[in-house]
């Protein structure tokens, strides 16, 4: 097996509750999984990415493990993830799990013992627990506000409080502890010793933190970037990764690692370089607009750092923690007079709290929104790097905007009621048939409840279709393993009006134009392989891109 079989590779990622249920439960399962991945074959996807599966009381989807080497019961067993292994092997197909490494939930057998522990103690060094303080030590050691919302300080009754970044169940490890780096070399052993290829690093940018006093105050620790934050993104975390790095290369192949790290741009190198975890994740096309420009220079700045790190560059236009792009992109433009958002961010949280202020639906307009997101996609497959897919989007999903609350599951909508909607939108169980118990998922339910445009798009509603979204991802997927070369690509100049068209070649002369406009450009010559909109005569429709080869 080549050792660089991850640099081009497409990456499908698995949110296991939410995938097929295997057992009638409503929660999706690996013995779902297991008897899915015909549909990942055909799909034509090179790995799996499966979210957490370990047993967890579920406060953050999972994100919160009570125990690293096992599986939650209702997910399934030990056996059965050898089991997935072996078989998506066997279809040549690799895995990547989800190592959650900067907090463990609440449950974890070290945080009980912390707590019934003194201050003070061994067992409360492994996390960061701090005196209270204030007149009576009763206030939290700073004001710092936890990523879901509220104080990210929880008091335990005898005077401490604990930190966690994101929720009270999620209580942050003290990295500086040797027990905690042990314990996570013995993890990623663990599970690349199970046949596991690669581990995709949850929160990467915050293990190493500095808490030494004083503690400097929410607002400044925001203003702290580039190292000098005591939380975030401090050089002193690729030292765990310089160590990882020498465990992973152990294997043969080398085990492979990405980062999620919400870092400026200018610091992702490190997480991506090969003394480090080797990729990381670039969620700039996430964060954007349909928009030619910002496309362009995105792209551009990418490679320039994929260059700088060598590694290869990653894609990503969903996941399970933002609003699936065909909604994204069918949301109403922002007013002219509105000032630029500072960061994207601010755009897909535009879209969690567009689609959480009652705003009238008739301002959202899914037909483009899909028509867009179909010309994205071809535009990210046809890139050098990584492709990183987000379950359902090969079925053009939307977004579910209409959960009811008291079905809500995320730390994110119970922990700012009525200001974030939450991530429950994206999560919800995937249909498979057009019609039956819910659209094939399981035989009894789904956890989140499925809106009844689901079974229109489902797979069995979609197979054979030529002009479904399904169809499209299984084309392009083929056409892309035919056609992948060198990562580099050239951009061409495209057809008039520029403003609103880009194309690049790649080195085999694999090009990609994609006309971001509403009105039809010119279709080079060329012969076309694939359109995202049917091309008729000798335009490109607006918001379409094709690909052509000389
Ligand atoms: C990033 C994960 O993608 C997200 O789902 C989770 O809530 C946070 N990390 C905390 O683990
Ligand atoms: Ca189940």
């Amino acid at each position: 097996m080549s050792a660089d079989w991850w640099r081009q590779a497409v990456v499908y990622q698995v949110y296991p509750r939410s995938f097929a249920d295997g057992n009638a439960d409503g929660i999706g399962d690996l013995a779902g999984l297991l008897d899915r991945i015909d549909h990942l074959v055909e799909l034509g996807v090179d790995a799996v990415w499966l979210s957490p599966f370990y047993p967890s009381a579920l406060a953050d989807g999972g994100y919160d493990v009570d125990d690293y080497c096992d599986v939650d019961p209702r997910i399934g067993t030990l056996a059965e993830f050898d089991a997935l292994v072996a078989r998506l092997h066997e279809a040549g197909l690799r895995l990547i799990v989800d190592i959650v490494p900067n907090h463990s939930s609440d449950r974890h057998a070290w945080f009980v013992e912390a707590l019934a522990s003194p201050p003070g103690s061994p067992a409360r060094d492994r996390y960061v627990f701090r005196d209270g303080v204030g007149p009576d030590g009763d206030q939290p050691p700073s004001d710092w506000e936890a990523m879901f919302g509220g104080s990210a300080w929880q008091p335990v009754g005898d005077g401490q409080f604990y930190l966690h970044l994101f929720a009270p169940e999620q209580p942050d490890f003290n990295w500086d502890n040797p027990e905690v780096r042990q314990e996570f070399l013995r993890v990623l052993t663990f599970w690349a010793d199970r046949g596991v290829d690669g581990f995709r690093i949850d929160v990467a940018h915050a293990l190493a933190k500095d808490l030494s006093e004083p503690l400097p105050s929410h607002a400044e620790v925001e203003q702290l970037l580039d190292g000098h934050s005591p939380l975030w993104d401090r050089d002193e975390v690729h030292d765990i990764y310089a160590e990882w790095r020498e465990l992973f290369d152990r294997y043969d192949p080398p085990r492979i690692a990405i980062a999620e790290a919400w870092v400026p741009a200018h610091r992702r190198p490190r997480y991506a370089s090969a003394d480090g975890l080797g990729q990381a994740f670039n969620f700039d096309l996430l964060e954007t607009d349909f928009e030619a420009g910002r496309f362009r220079e995105i792209v551009t700045t990418n490679l320039a750092l994929a260059a700088e790190s060598g590694s290869s560059s990653t894609w990503v236009l969903s996941n399970h923690d933002v609003v699936r792009h065909p909604t994204r992109y069918g949301l109403p433009a922002l007013a002219t007079d509105e000032p630029t958002p500072p960061s994207a961010g601010v755009r897909h949280q535009n879209g969690r709290n567009w689609l959480n202020s009652g705003a009238p639906a008739d301002q959202l307009d899914l037909t483009r929104g899909l028509r867009r997101a179909r010309a994205a996609t071809l535009f990210m497959l046809a890139l050098p790097g990584s492709a990183y897919l987000y379950q359902g989007e090969e079925l053009g999903l939307f977004e579910v905007a209409d959960i009811p609350d008291e079905a809500r599951q995320d730390p994110t909508f119970f922990r700012n009621a009525g200001v974030d909607v939450g991530r429950d939108g994206c999560r919800v169980p995937l249909p498979w048939t057009p019609d039956g118990s819910s659209y094939g998922f399981g035989d009894d339910g789904a956890h989140l409840p499925q809106p009844d445009w689901f079974g229109r798009l489902s797979v069995a509603g979609q197979v054979g279709d030529a002009d479904s979204t399904l169809e499209l991802y299984r084309a392009a997927l083929t056409l892309r393993r035919e056609w992948q070369t060198a990562e580099s690509l050239e951009w061409l100049t495209p057809p008039e009006p520029v403003e609103w068209t880009l194309a690049f070649r790649r080195p085999n002369g694999w090009t990609c134009l994609t006309n971001f406009g509403a009105d039809p450009v010119a279709l080079p010559a060329g012969t076309v392989m694939i359109s995202s909109q049917p091309i008729t005569g000798d335009e490109v429709p607006g918001e379409t891109t094709v690909w052509l080869h000389d």
